[in-house]
């Protein structure tokens, strides 16, 4: 089959290899694309945010299926526009995206179905949200409600560090993301990341994951978007991860098929992880960058099928063939990363590391110039392992790194110390 993934990221060059292998691939096109994804397959100059230019692109290239990597084009309604085009679509549509793009939606479903989760309030105006904060005292966590490119969360320590945080937001510095807030309870435990797929009805958990959102070694420093990421994650047990099944993801999927807005995709369930059971922090309504990492390389080839039964509806017939094994990835940043960083240089030492089943350099940020890599974004590498521990994984990613030559980037060296 002809199959199109829409992105540009790690997490979509993990996503193309994975679906590479499967046989049933014949043609596959990533749009954008970056310089890495170009090795394995055609990338298209096509903006994803335009439903109709991709709606255009699917039927001119006779695609089969759509895989839609970010949450922008999905909050952007690509899936209902390629599904109501006739096709077949992995992906929520843009009111089932709710669950990422609005954090009150999110809380509303929570309240409904009785998923465990922070208690909260919402406010559309600052005078209120600043008398609820003093009732509540600190530490308290206010978040913008849209989308605000994963900048819109506020976790304050002191009451004054959260009413600055409503002056920010009803100020305008998150644009119509921060129209209106959440307020929430600060959860204290040990976060982690659940993956399922469901098709609106059935779910199938597809694996565990904890990244690194810090830029610094020990976790410190400004937050990222990741600077690493292991699966599966140890503090995410079977127990905790059936329970979470039970009191979370299978409630929140049958009050969305209530609502008439059945969620097909995948499920990427933020928990905060304390006394054995998980509460939900939030809801991403994509694969994690670059969670999807580690779980790609984990699945390798079945990840297309595990796609196809979500999008076709048969994910109570499909399996997941489990290895008993451990994936690790370091993010190899720009300098600067995440403030201001320069674009454009060389990084020697790609053609050193073999590219196999148990190791991949997913490209995040990279353009190919004169037959060269060169750095294009902040986080621009994704060194990636996979070993039948969590300890061997980690030491071949920092062995792949060694063989890298490139001045300008940086890498955290502690990736995985948690569970280690
Ligand atoms: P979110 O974008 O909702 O995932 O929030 C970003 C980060 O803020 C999360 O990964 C948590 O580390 C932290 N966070 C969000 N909500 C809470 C909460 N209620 N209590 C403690 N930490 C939180
Ligand atoms: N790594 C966090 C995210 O994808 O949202």
């Amino acid at each position: 089959m002809n199959i199109l993934i829409l992105g540009s990221g790690g997490r979509e060059h993990a996503l193309a290899w994975a679906v590479k292998q499967n046989p049933k691939t014949d043609r596959l096109i990533v749009a954008p694309g970056n310089a890495g994804i170009a090795m394995l397959a055609e990338c298209a100059d096509l903006d994803p945010l335009n439903t109709a230019e991709v709606v255009g692109f699917c039927e001119d290239n006779a695609i089969d299926f759509v895989i839609i990597g970010p949450e922008a084009p999905l909050a952007a309604g690509v899936a209902d526009a390629t599904r109501a085009a006739g096709i077949l679509t992995f992906g929520p549509s843009a009111q089932a995206a709710q669950l990422e793009a609005s954090k009150g939606f999110t809380k509303a479903i929570c309240d409904a179905c009785g998923a465990p989760t922070a208690a909260y309030a919402r406010f559309d105006a600052a005078e209120p949200a600043k008398a609820y904060i003093r009732k509540m005292g600190a530490p308290i966590v206010v978040k913008a409600d849209g989308l605000a490119a994963g900048k819109g969360v506020i976790v304050a320590m002191t009451e004054a560090e959260a009413l600055a945080a409503i002056d920010d937001m009803f100020g305008g510095e998150f644009g119509a993301a921060g129209a209106e807030v959440v307020i929430e309870e600060f959860m204290t435990g040990e976060e982690a990341s659940f993956f399922v797929l469901t098709d609106g009805v059935n779910a199938l958990p597809i694996g565990t994951a904890q990244d690194h959102k810090r830029v610094g070694d020990g976790d410190t420093g400004p937050n990222t978007g990741g600077m690493g990421a292991y699966s599966p994650a140890p503090v995410l047990t079977d127990a905790i991860a059936d329970r979470a099944m039970r009191e979370i993801i299978l409630p929140t999927i049958a009050e969305m098929a209530r609502r008439g807005t059945p969620y097909q995709g995948v499920l990427y369930a933020g928990l905060m992880i304390k006394d054995g059971q998980g509460r939900l922090v939030e809801y991403n309504a994509r694969f994690g960058d670059p969670e999807t990492q580690v779980l790609m390389l984990r699945l390798g080839a079945q990840a297309l099928d595990l796609l196809l039964a979500c999008a076709e509806g048969r994910l109570d017939r499909t399996q997941v063939n489990w290895a008993q094994d451990h994936a690790l990835t370091v993010v190899m940043a720009a300098k600067g990363y995440p403030a201001t960083y320069q674009k454009g240089s060389v990084i020697k030492g790609l053609d050193h590391i073999a590219a196999t089943s148990q190791q991949m350099v997913f490209h995040a940020g990279t353009a190919e110039k004169d037959g060269q890599i060169c750095a294009n974004g902040g986080r621009v590498l994704n060194i990636t392992a996979r070993a039948a521990t969590l300890a061997e994984a980690r030491a071949r990613a920092y062995a792949m790194i060694d063989q890298l030559d490139w001045p300008e980037g940086f890498c955290r060296s502690d990736i995985g110390w948690r569970a280690l």
